[in-house]
């Protein structure tokens, strides 16, 4: 009986969740993309957030999607060999192109062309990155394909980095069918936007990956459960909503380990949401909280702690008075933290804890 019902929850990094809850502007400014609108400012599109947030799944949502939409996707990470990587992964791509309906096929196009091989033996000079890519989006042209490249874990050091945002821009001028999905966390994004550089890239449209509103976490979560054959009380989803707390990882840690408890039964009951959702947080702890702490500087930490006694958010001239610090000391960690994603500005003058269990797991581990 137990295998009529597959977990339906996703709770691994970068997995694509069965149904998306929220993002839909997102989705619908890229869609518009897709579909001819090479001129809307999506067409560079960076998503910042913390850990868990949802930018992998997303870049692999979109790189999955664009390919019913007549373009080919290249998805990569920010690190060394990334321009070689994307051009290889472009050239295969191509070679496999097919769309029936439409009728393009790009079979048996020759990798060797892009890759340098055949060009170094003619002309004896070596072909450079961009002259690569133009001579691959060439052929793509010919059947009016795009190019959908995504970049996840944004590094502003990587040199390679600045050369493909560089290279980008003139395509883009180009008027090639070209599009760009990069994604990272906030401190790393912003090193990016500051390098002189690129600076182009600050007219990108940019997305913070935010809390997703109780409505679409209650929607989606009730949603996934009954695609997959069964139901949940309603008090049980109302429980849900409140541990997840907007936060997509959760989502999928609750979702999961709830499934889980309910064994057998066809419905989630409130019992079984109690226990799945404190190994959710268990498994937050160990996934999100304790990689996020080890990351933090001293000051980060006694900042945060100053954060304590307050419910909900805390005010900033409280924590200038706690830690008995100068303003400009104060802001400077505030700002360092809401940087990585740790904490966020909840109205002028005030902060709140960004990630959920952050606040009592610091309370737990004070001790
Ligand atoms: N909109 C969403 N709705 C439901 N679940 C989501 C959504 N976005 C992401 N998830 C789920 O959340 C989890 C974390 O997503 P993901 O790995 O993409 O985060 P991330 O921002 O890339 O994290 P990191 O910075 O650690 O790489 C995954 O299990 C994914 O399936
Ligand atoms: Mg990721």
């Amino acid at each position: 009986m137990g295998e009529m019902f597959n977990n339906p929850f996703t709770p691994n990094f970068g997995q694509v969740p069965q149904i998306i809850a929220g993002r839909d502007q997102i989705i619908m400014e890229l869609d518009e993309v897709f579909d001819g609108a090479l001129g809307s400012p999506a067409r560079t599109t960076i998503l910042i957030g913390a850990r868990g947030s949802g930018k992998t799944a997303m870049l692999s949502y979109f790189a999955q999607r664009c390919r019913q939409k007549g373009w080919i996707s290249v998805s990569a990470s920010c690190i060394a060999g990334i321009q070689e990587d994307i051009l290889q992964q472009a050239a295969m791509a191509a070679d496999h192109f097919t769309e029936p309906e439409h009728s393009r096929r790009l079979t048996g196009v020759s990798l060797g062309q892009f890759l340098g091989i055949s060009w170094e033996n003619v002309s004896g000079f070596t072909p450079n990155w961009r002259t690569r890519m133009t001579a691959l989006l060439d052929v793509l042209a010919e059947q009016d394909i795009g190019l959908f490249l995504t970049i996840d874990e944004i590094d502003p050091h990587l040199e390679e980095m600045i050369q493909i945002a560089s290279v980008y821009q003139l395509l883009v001028r180009e008027n090639r069918k070209v599009a760009l999905l990069m994604a990272g966390l906030p401190s790393e994004v912003s090193g990016l936007l500051n390098d002189r550089s690129v600076s182009f890239l600050r007219r990108a449209s940019q997305h913070h990956l935010g809390r997703i509103a109780d409505h679409e976490v209650t929607q989606a979560f009730r949603h996934t459960i009954e695609s997959a054959g069964k139901q949940i009380e309603a008090d049980a989803l109302a429980d849900a909503t409140k541990a997840i707390d907007g936060f997509p990882y959760m989502l999928q840690l609750v979702g999961f380990r709830s499934w889980q408890g309910a064994g057998e039964s066809a419905e989630l009951k409130r019992e079984h949401v109690r226990t799945g959702i404190e190994m959710a947080q268990k498994d937050f702890e160990n996934r999100v909280l304790l990689a996020t702490m080890t990351s933090l500087s001293r000051g980060d930490k006694t900042f945060l702690r100053a954060m304590l006694p307050d419910a909900g958010r805390s005010s900033v001239s409280d924590i200038e008075q706690r830690l008995d610090k100068s303003s400009g000391y104060v802001s400077r960690y505030r700002g360092r933290l809401i940087e990585s994603g740790v904490i966020e500005q909840d109205g002028r003058g005030w902060v709140r804890f960004a990630l959920p269990g952050l606040q009592s797991y610091l309370k737990k581990t004070e001790e």
